[in-house]
């Protein structure tokens, strides 16, 4: 055989030599690369397919391995006899993997993305070489289960400065993450907790709850935030809010009804609110709002918030603020626990936020965002008022509403076809509610870069067919 037509996908995240091996394998167990056929050799194949010639030696290698062909030294390689078998098919996973990848995503409005091109690496790996150089050695034994003490000072001070959060270093609680914190705070509440949460809300949470067995009242979300009225009337026991930022409504939960909600709490023995203040530190608009743990005088509300917006996500770094009268329980039940962050990652964000770089990235950020958010108006603007934003603030996503004769699941998939992902907000709801938001979007901004984003608007409104109105 002088050689094989095989179609390799470059871009496919199954590496190549696999491909290859599983094309080959496939045509021998089918039979159209009949028995004692001589394969083309290393070199004219990965010439003919462009590809190196180990991919070639390894596909080969591991035809080999499993008895499909055999090498004669100097000769070639040769197809064996094998058993008849039923070639199998590919899996309906391995088929649906295929077809999400058919859309492969050109431009992502995905809210959890952050600009990763200013990122300050140099300072970042400053703070590594520093750690390793100085032979930190108490580094490498087991550190506090609530996480570095150093940390929980630099935290303790950037919430009380930033966000009027009292609170001591030993109230804090670090964790790799909002999603693993979330079982902590459960567990500390007790078991069969009835969890008021917002409607829509932060998808991740309904998640977390229902797999914890936690029972969930969903409670409407309007201009104003959570809806106090409907959480009185429920006999949810903890309420998880995202007050200065809803996710993904944006709304800001307005003061009377924070008041209100605080009141709620002072209730009962057992109320809780949870503060989720997952983006606080982007605010483009007006005074930064002061966090509801603040507010509170009676030890209810347990603030909760992450290093996955203000730095990376993939930092995994979050931590909770526990009400005093929580500590107890804390100790009682967590203190044969080990910490989930690294020693080493804690001690280099000691030190980022000691020197203050922590703050001038913030700075830094937010007027990238700012400015990203500037454009994505302006990009918007010629296309009112078939579509309008809400929610932009703060943070790194806005709603957009679109005014056209199709339900917003049609248009998001004619989006994807076109290689654009944009989620309606109807997928982060898990009842019906009273306000109808079929013709919301979740527009995340902040992993878009600022050139492209008037591009990507266009793109976006060209297949939708929405037209300019102005210009
Ligand atoms: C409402 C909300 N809370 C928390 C987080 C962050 O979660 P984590 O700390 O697990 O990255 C996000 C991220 O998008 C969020 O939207």
């Amino acid at each position: 055989m002088d050689m094989l037509m095989i179609q390799l996908e470059k871009d496919s995240a199954t590496p190549l030599y696999e491909q290859l091996y599983e094309e080959i394998k496939k045509g021998i167990i089918e039979g159209t690369i009949a028995v004692q056929t001589k394969l083309p050799s290393k070199r004219k194949l990965s010439e003919f397919l462009s590809i190196s010639q180990t991919t070639v030696e390894l596909a080969y290698a591991q035809l080999i391995a499993e008895g499909y062909i055999t090498s004669k030294s100097r000769v070639g390689f040769f197809v064996e006899a094998i058993e008849e078998l039923a070639y199998v098919e590919k899996t309906t996973s391995q088929q649906m993997i295929k077809t999400t990848k058919k859309h492969k995503i050109l431009i992502d409005f995905n809210p959890g993305k952050i600009d990763t091109s200013s990122f300050p690496f140099t300072t970042w790996r400053k703070y590594a070489k520093d750690a390793i150089d100085d032979h930190k050695q108490d580094l490498l034994l087991i550190g506090s289960p609530q996480g570095e003490q150093e940390l929980r000072e630099q935290i303790a001070s950037y919430l009380y400065q930033s966000r009027g959060v009292l609170c001591s270093p030993e109230q804090i609680v670090i964790g790799s993450g909002t999603e693993q914190l979330l079982p902590m705070i459960m567990k500390l509440l007790g078991e069969d907790n009835l969890y008021a949460i917002e409607n829509p809300g932060y998808a991740l949470t309904h998640h977390i709850f229902s797999q914890y067995n936690q029972s969930v009242i969903p409670i409407d979300v309007d201009e104003d935030g959570m809806q106090i009225q409907q959480l009185e009337g429920s006999s949810a026991k903890v309420a998880y809010v995202t007050p200065s930022h809803q996710f993904p409504t944006g709304a800001v939960l307005s003061a009377s009804r924070r008041a209100q909600l605080l009141n709620w709490a002072a209730q009962e023995e057992e109320r809780y609110i949870i503060e989720d203040d997952y983006d606080s530190e982007f605010r483009y608009i007006g005074k930064p709002i002061a966090s509801l743990q603040g507010m509170d005088h009676r030890g209810k509300v347990i603030y909760i918030s992450t290093f996955s917006k203000s730095l990376m996500p993939s930092l995994r770094i979050a931590y909770f603020v526990l009400p005093e009268k929580l500590l107890t329980r804390y100790h009682d039940i967590f203190t044969y626990y080990t910490s989930t962050v690294p020693r080493f990652e804690q001690h280099m964000l000691t030190q980022f936020m000691k020197d203050g770089y922590f703050s001038k990235h913030l700075n830094r950020m937010r007027k990238i965002y700012r400015k990203k958010l500037e454009k994505l108006t302006q990009a918007l603007d010629p296309y009112a008022p078939t579509v309008s934003i809400s929610g932009e603030q703060a943070g790194m996503h806005v709603v957009l509403t679109v005014r056209k004769e199709m339900s917003a699941t049609d248009l998001s998939n004619i989006a994807l076809q076109q290689g654009i992902r944009i989620i309606p907000i109807k997928e982060y709801m898990i009842a019906p509610t009273a306000q109808n938001r079929e013709d919301q979007f979740l527009l995340g901004f902040g992993g878009i870069e600022e050139a492209e984003i008037t591009n990507t608007i266009q793109k976006l409104m060209d297949c939708w067919r929405i037209r300019r109105t102005a210009d």
